[in-house]
């Protein structure tokens, strides 16, 4: 190409103001929102990173869809587009609409989970694991060494480690083992692709012990746009037939159309097993709604559809890949510690290494999100002792591998000026970092606690 700048791959057609607010004003919000950015209300926030899940801004293309869509309770003709391009993206046989991913992990762990059973993952995600130790089962994680290291600049740092599942599955016992996730891109662990050795080497592991490999499939296109980066054999490939070939290694999916779907609800699981498909529709129907809609609206449906279809856009992905680097690259080049390389949806900041003087258990990604937000409105969300802590017998807190917060970018969203103001307010509170202080958590509940914990400055 000759210019080397890549651009936005749309114009903007319509917009949504966003508020200014005063540090004191923020002061104030923090303290009336116990400390948990989950707790704000989102018109006091300038810039949004909390998430890039149902953020996405929609096409003129969705749009149309949402006025098309077929609202009949049964046999709609936006479920039958919906299946359609799904069918098509991941060749698999049935294909169930449910509200947002959690409510396919939900069905997908009520019928294979229980007491007894193990589930493997590269690294489940907050709504995974719920799902899966809500049913009794136990969720583990097992991401590669490198995957556990912020500072190792490696290709494919999303995979799952294969030699300790191997090992996992010979000393616990296939038939414990319903079945086995893989995360792509792997979010918890720092938004890093996977590579497709990894997943078909996974599938001949895993089959070798009959054992169904499942794709925990949101961020698929991101994955999928990497692999075509970076793995060798990829790159005259397209997206599409990456992604195909992603989904053909794996006997399910659960997908949260929220992310890859460029919708803001929805999702759905898929399969290939035929019992499995029918006890899901069962438990469908009493929970989401009947099979030709799930938990949504024939609108949804078409939007999702449309979504699909968009999201494999190559020009877009260089874009929303891009977008993401660039402010990764920003804040390395400041010395701004982060999961390296940046992953496809959010920029990880390394709290550790940002605040080494804040013990884990007084929550050093926190204590960033909090000054992120005080200094310039920005929302971001804790990724470490928080959301995953847990505590041992005798009450101590037990940390994960990383503490880490999450620059969560919205597909579509924000311009480069905002990814630049971003940056800068990144930079003046990694200055700064020398005077911030810890935080303890004075309530929390007993899953999920980072949605409503309550904290307080410690002083
Ligand atoms: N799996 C992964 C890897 C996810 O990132 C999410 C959601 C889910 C499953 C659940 O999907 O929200 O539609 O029920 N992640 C969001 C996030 C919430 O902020 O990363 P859902």
């Amino acid at each position: 190409m000759k210019f080397k700048t890549i651009i936005e791959p749309f114009k903007i057609k319509s917009i949504e103001p966003i508020r200014s607010t005063t540090p004191e004003e923020r002061a104030q919000y923090l303290r009336e929102s116990h400390y948990n950015v989950f707790l704000l209300r989102a018109e006091d926030v300038l810039i949004d990173l909390l998430t890039d899940s149902g953020t996405s801004a929609m096409s003129s293309h969705q749009w149309a869809g949402i006025m098309d869509g077929d609202e009949a309770y049964a046999g709609s003709k936006s479920f039958f587009r919906f299946q359609r391009v799904v069918q098509e993206l991941t060749g698999m046989k049935h294909v169930i609409p449910t509200h947002q991913g959690r409510a396919a992990e939900k069905i997908l762990f009520t019928i294979t989970g229980g007491s007894g059973k193990l589930v493997p993952n590269n690294t489940h995600f907050d709504t995974t694991r719920a799902n899966v130790e809500y049913s009794g089962a136990q969720a583990i994680d097992f991401p590669t060494a490198e995957g556990r290291q912020p500072d190792v600049i490696a290709d494919f740092k999303g995979n799952i480690d294969l030699a300790q599942l191997e090992r996992f599955i010979e000393e616990r016992g296939k038939e414990n083992i319903p079945l086995c996730m893989i995360t792509v891109t792997n979010n918890s662990g720092g938004g890093q692709p996977v590579s497709m050795r990894n997943i078909r080497s996974a599938k001949e592991l895993l089959s070798k012990y009959g054992i169904p490999l499942f794709l925990d499939a949101c961020r698929f296109a991101e994955n999928a746009f990497f692999i075509k980066k970076r793995e060798q054999g990829y790159h005259d490939k397209t997206v599409r037939e990456i992604a195909r070939e992603m989904f053909s290694y794996a006997d399910g999916c659960t997908m949260s159309a929220k992310k890859d779907g460029l919708v803001n609800m929805g999702g759905f699981l898929a399969l290939n097993d035929d019992h499995l498909a029918s006890q899901a529709r069962n438990i469908l129907i009493v929970t989401e709604g009947f099979p030709t809609y799930g938990g949504l609206s024939g609108r949804d449906l078409e939007a999702i559809a449309q979504g699909l279809e968009e999201v494999l856009d190559e020009n877009y992905l260089t874009y929303r890949i891009r977008s993401v680097e660039y402010l990764g690259e920003k804040l390395v080049a400041a010395g701004v510690p982060i999961v390296r390389p940046p992953g496809g949806h959010a920029v990880y900041l390394d709290a550790r290494a940002f605040a080494p003087h804040i013990p884990p258990h007084e929550y050093p990604g926190q204590t960033i999100v909090c000054e992120l937000y005080r200094q310039g409105g920005i929302r971001a969300v804790e990724i470490g002792s928080v959301m995953f802590g847990k505590y041992d017998s005798t009450g101590n807190l037990v940390s994960p591998a990383m503490e880490l917060v999450r620059l969560a970018i919205p597909r579509r969203v924000y311009t480069q000026s905002h990814i630049d103001y971003v940056s800068e307010v990144v930079q003046a509170v990694f200055e700064g970092r020398k005077r911030l202080k810890g935080y303890k958590i004075i309530e929390e509940a007993p899953i999920l606690r980072h949605f409503t914990a309550k904290f307080e400055p410690i002083i």
